[in-house]
């Protein structure tokens, strides 16, 4: 049986601004107090996993290891069926300015616009879908650990649509919506997405009775 949390404090392993946000509010109806690995000044390690799983744990052992208390981790990203998985766990990755001298940091709107570069020159007719992973991974200070896995499928659009949400949520249209999730509000998102899916079977195996 897995380890549960007892109430008390949870580090938010992420320094992504979007991910904190959304964490934090599928948090709030269990009374959680959700700390961000940024505001305890924690590092970012380095993803050297090659699956979500691997870097989400890295992510979370990382930061229960540095804080001394129980965290949380999100490694998430795109699949694109045209290019056979692509992005994937290097979704951030497409993101980094580093051709761009003096400029460190991440453009979204480039990696949209470079996946869709990727999906034209396959074809003019390209299967356009895609499936967002969200692998969450908790981890206790003594090593303990549990993984809760969740996606969403949809579909990518071009031009990028709406200023909501955050990184390629503007070009991506789940199933059964005509909306981006730049379209959408937070609440309207979870309803569907891969991270409040993962997020179900946690809070079933964390907080269920
Ligand atoms: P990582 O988990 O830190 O490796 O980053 C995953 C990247 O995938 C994020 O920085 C986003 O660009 C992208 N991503 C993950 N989840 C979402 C989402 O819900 N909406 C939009 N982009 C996402």
């Amino acid at each position: 049986m897995t380890r549960r949390l007892c109430g008390g404090s949870l580090v938010i392993a992420t320094h992504n601004a979007g991910k904190l946000k959304e964490i934090s509010a599928l948090l709030d109806p269990y009374g959680i107090e959700c700390i961000s690995a940024g505001s305890l000044g924690l590092p970012e390690p380095p993803e050297t996993g090659t699956t979500f799983v691997q870097n989400a744990l890295i992510k979370a052992r990382a930061a229960a290891e540095t804080s001394g208390l129980v965290a949380l981790a999100d490694d998430s990203g795109l699949s694109v069926k045209a290019l056979d998985g692509r992005p994937g766990v290097y979704t951030a990755d497409w993101a980094e300015r580093q051709h761009f001298e003096g400029e460190p940091g991440r453009d979204w709107f480039m990696a949209m616009g470079k996946v869709e570069g990727l999906i034209q020159q396959v074809g003019p007719d390209t299967d356009r879908t895609a499936v967002f992973h969200s692998v969450l991974a908790l981890a206790w200070p003594d090593g303990e650990h549990a993984v809760y896995e969740g996606q969403c499928s949809g579909a990518l659009t071009w031009p990028p649509r709406g200023t909501m949400g955050f990184g390629y949520d503007p070009i991506f249209v789940p199933q059964g919506s005509d909306l981006t999730f730049g379209q959408v509000d937070v609440k309207e998102k979870q309803k569907v997405d891969h991270r409040a899916d993962a997020f179900a079977k946690l809070a079933a195996d964390q907080f269920g009775s």
